[in-house]
């Protein structure tokens, strides 16, 4: 598994870059930045270097974070996986580049696009630091046009990425995606209503496309989920003392929210059931909510049912669980 924290390589340079620069700026412009996303906007806002370094600061931990749980649990799903290229669609500062680096020894080839010159720009500063990743190829435009003209590629990611184009683009876009994608495409989004509401949609449409589900879902039927429920995970990562002082934050840690879902060409022979809630564990049982081939279950593990229940005291949100029994 890789951890969800930032490489030690990537801390680096981005604490390198911190040097020079105010923190209690940044603090401000991430706090506007944070603003602008809360509200419905998205990163146009971010136009000067400081204003991509305060996004950095404050957002690529908790996206690397989650990018990384996603990645963990397509190759839990899938430990055959090794893809040699990568297509990082809306890279920003290249978080999930150096995510799927991390995960991935066998990537070579990394491609990256994004309309920001600005985040382009730090993420290519921050990817000359890095011996595997100095040589990437990263085309500044518009996603469908740059898309168009890229090479396909094993692995395709679109992070924290679709919730910034309108829905007719988006579907344009996640069809052109799934053109791209020779073996996996993973798109995260933030764990709120609407980020499940864009990856759901995204799910089916490609689904019908001939695509299969890795990760979450053990299954490639709709979604059994009913309103206002919404399938999402949470990722916790630790938070350098930059990190705390460019969001004023006391606590060592936060918590990602966040909905992904893998997509591959491959048909999926292991589905095990995933747990969508941290489970509640009582003198008695153990009570886990998951979501199994054949639907949402509130499963129950009495405790007089040992090997079991010592099994599913160790289940976890987000973990990819086979029931006993
Ligand atoms: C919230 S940032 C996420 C950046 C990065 N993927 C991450 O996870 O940290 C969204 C990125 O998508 C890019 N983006 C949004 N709409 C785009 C479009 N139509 N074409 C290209 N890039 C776009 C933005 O410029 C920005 O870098």
């Amino acid at each position: 598994m890789t951890s969800p924290d930032l490489p030690a390589e990537l801390k680096a340079a981005l604490d390198s870059r911190l040097r020079g620069f105010s923190r209690n700026d940044a603090a401000g412009r991430s706090a506007s930045i944070s603003k602008t996303y809360r509200d419905g906007g998205g990163s146009s806002g971010i136009r000067s270097e400081a204003d991509a370094l305060a996004y950095a600061l404050a957002r690529m931990p908790a996206t690397y974070a989650a990018v990384t749980a996603s990645l963990n649990a397509l190759t839990e799903i899938r430990p055959e996986f090794a893809p040699g290229s990568l297509l990082d669609v809306g890279a920003g500062p290249g978080t999930a580049t150096w995510a799927a680096a991390e995960t991935f020894a066998s990537l070579q080839k990394f491609a990256l696009l994004d309309a920001n010159d600005t985040l382009r720009t730090l993420a290519l500063g921050l990817a000359a630091d890095s011996f595997r990743l100095r040589n990437v190829s990263y085309e500044r435009g518009e996603a469908r046009a740059a898309l168009a003209k890229a090479d396909a590629a094993d692995l395709v990611v679109a992070s924290y990425m679709i919730g910034e184009i309108n829905d007719s683009e988006r579907r344009a876009l996640a069809e052109l995606m799934w053109q791209k994608t020779r073996d996996t495409l993973l798109v995260v989004e933030p764990g709120t209503p609407a980020g499940y509401a864009r990856i759901i949609a995204l799910r089916e449409q490609l689904i019908a496309k001939g695509a299969h589900v890795a990760a979450p879902c053990p299954h490639d039927g709709t979604c059994p989920l009913v309103e206002p429920d919404w399938c999402h995970f949470s990722q916790r990562l630790q938070r350098s003392r930059a990190h705390k002082q460019v969001k004023g934050a006391e606590l060592p840690f936060e918590d990602e929210r966040f909905a992904y879902v893998a997509l591959t060409r491959v048909a999926i022979s292991s589905r095990p059931s995933r747990v969508l809630a941290q489970p509640t564990v009582s003198k008695v049982e153990i009570t886990a909510k998951l979501c199994t081939p054949e639907g949402v279950a509130l499963t129950k593990v009495p405790r007089r049912a040992k090997a079991d229940y010592a099994s599913a005291r160790r289940w976890r949100w987000g973990d990819a669980v086979t029931e006993q029994g």
